[in-house]
């Protein structure tokens, strides 16, 4: 469903991403876990059709994107930015759903049982600024699922969230993956987390950001926090990809030795 090829960009001198291929199958999850800077946000910004990549091809359902796509929805790294603070959260979460040409029944339907679902259903009538980190990003969470699009692209959704709030928003996520088939592509630094959500995970290093490994996840559909936590084929992954990611850090210092 989606295909990205030859995809590089830099900022000004800075070349920050080279040679990106990587394909991404209708109702895959896929996770890219990445040291910080190694143009992530980059890519995705490039996926989502926000910005036009200095090389290469990205390509949604067989049309080549050059604007944002329809049928995608965004969840931001920066949720401080990312909610229109004159509204309130219900009115953030259906905004969006005008263009799927929703009625304001619908709308607002939609809105809540969004809401309801990442826990803020009491939350419905306050505004953004009225919320803590955590929560606000929540309703970015929900904005997104409420858009039921069939491209949802995640840039380190659960950053700001306590680890008892981590846990249940990941699971949410397998959720929505598994209930809606919604293909996911999510962006994180935490080890675990890619592989504990995902169907496949892309390693990046960096300076320039390029795709050191993909690596399949060969865990059982059916996941949760402890069982799969202890699977002896989750801590092999998480060894493997910690050893991949850490020669991510080894080129870097190798680099600055130079
Ligand atoms: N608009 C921009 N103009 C110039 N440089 C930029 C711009 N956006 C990002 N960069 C630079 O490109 C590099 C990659 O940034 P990007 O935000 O894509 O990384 P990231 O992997 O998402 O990092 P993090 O994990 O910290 O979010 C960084 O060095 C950053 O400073
Ligand atoms: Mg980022």
């Amino acid at each position: 469903m989606l295909e990205i090829t030859g995809l590089g960009h830099a900022y000004g001198a800075h070349r920050v991403l080279e040679g990106i291929d990587l394909e991404v199958g209708e109702g895959e999850l896929v996770t890219i876990v990445g040291p910080s800077g190694c143009g992530k946000s980059t890519l995705l910004r490039c996926l989502a059709g926000l910005m036009a990549p200095g090389e290469g091809k990205v390509v949604l359902n067989g049309t080549p994107v050059t604007g944002v796509p329809d049928d995608l929805a965004v969840v931001f790294q920066d949720y401080s930015r990312s909610l229109m603070p004159w509204l309130t959260v219900r009115d953030n979460v259906a905004l969006p759903l005008r263009r799927r040409g929703l009625g304001r029944s619908e709308r607002r339907a939609g809105a809540a049982e969004a809401l309801a679902s990442v826990g803020l259903g009491d939350a419905a009538g306050k505004y953004p600024w009225q919320l803590s980190g955590g929560m606000q990003q929540r309703v970015s969470i929900a904005r997104a699922l409420a858009y039921r699009p069939s491209l949802l692209l995640m840039d380190e959704p659960f950053g700001s969230v306590d680890a008892q709030t981590r846990e249940d928003l990941e699971d949410l996520v397998l959720r929505v993956h598994r209930s809606e088939g919604v293909t996911i592509l999510l962006v994180t630094h935490d080890i675990d987390e890619s592989v504990y959500l995902g169907d496949r995970v892309v390693v990046l290093a960096r300076d320039p950001g390029r795709i050191r490994a993909e690596l399949p996840v060969t865990l059982p559909a059916g996941r949760d926090q402890i069982g799969t936590r202890s699977d002896p084929e989750f801590v092999r992954l998480r060894a493997e990809v910690g050893r991949l990611v850490r020669g991510v850090a080894a080129d870097l210092s190798e680099a600055a030795s130079r």
